[in-house]
């Protein structure tokens, strides 16, 4: 399963770039709007940094509209993904863009129903959102195991791209209902590194070794 960085601080980005563990970047209208910062110059920046996916998210309502933003935010970089919104007009930008081969991801999927329309408009990516199905006392994580399902009984090529992701939990259960994606935030992403037994058990390996007098580099 890839792992993508739901976000726009380049802070975050920076320091965890580095681990390797990093395979692209999701972004929306919310997350640029709490960065302050410029949407283009902002993609830009991040493409630099990360080499694989990166979604930038149209803002037009109309099909014409979007491919027109999409064109102008793929001219940013090479691996920048045009990420649409589930709507009628959006699925016909999505299909138009798909037939131009320039990669899409469909957001805001609440449905597998959804989730087959976007299959078939050819989406590189379907991004269903498991923590806001939660929200509503749903069950988010549901959803991806009945896409998951549906792409596999006709091999639609589309990826599952788990989104809204609001635990560890989340990350866990997304790879075991066969996720090809999960997109989470930054600090999800350094929970993922933790378990209290692992800092136990490295506090007395430290100890006793510590003990012993030994080096290992004479
Ligand atoms: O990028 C879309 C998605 O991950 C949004 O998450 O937490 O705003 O529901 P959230």
């Amino acid at each position: 399963m890839q792992i993508f960085l739901d976000t726009a601080d380049m802070d975050a980005l920076k320091k965890f770039s580095r681990t390797g563990l990093i395979d692209g970047v999701t972004t929306n209208p919310s997350i640029i709007a709490h960065s302050g910062r410029d949407l283009k110059k902002t993609i830009g920046a991040i493409c630099a940094l990360i080499k694989g996916p990166v979604s930038a998210e149209v803002a037009a309502c109309t099909a014409d509209h979007m491919i027109h933003e999409a064109k102008v935010l793929r001219a940013i970089a090479e691996n920048v993904v045009i990420k649409i919104p589930l709507t009628p007009e959006g699925l016909l930008a999505c299909a138009a863009l798909s037939a131009e081969n320039i990669e899409t991801n469909v957001t805001l999927c609440f449905s597998a129903n959804q989730a087959l329309l976007a299959a078939k408009a050819g989406a590189t990516y379907i991004s269903p959102f498991i923590g806001r199905l939660d929200d509503l006392g749903q069950d988010g994580m549901e959803l991806i195991h009945d896409i998951r399902d549906i792409y596999d009984n006709y091999g639609f090529a589309t990826q599952i791209l788990a989104a809204s992701i609001r635990s560890t939990a989340h990350v866990k259960q997304s790879a075991m209902a066969g996720a090809d994606v999960v997109t989470i935030p930054p600090k999800i992403f350094e929970q993922l590194y933790h378990h209290p037994l692992t800092d136990k058990g490295l506090a007395a390996f430290e100890k006793d070794w510590a003990g012993t007098g030994q080096s290992i580099i004479e």
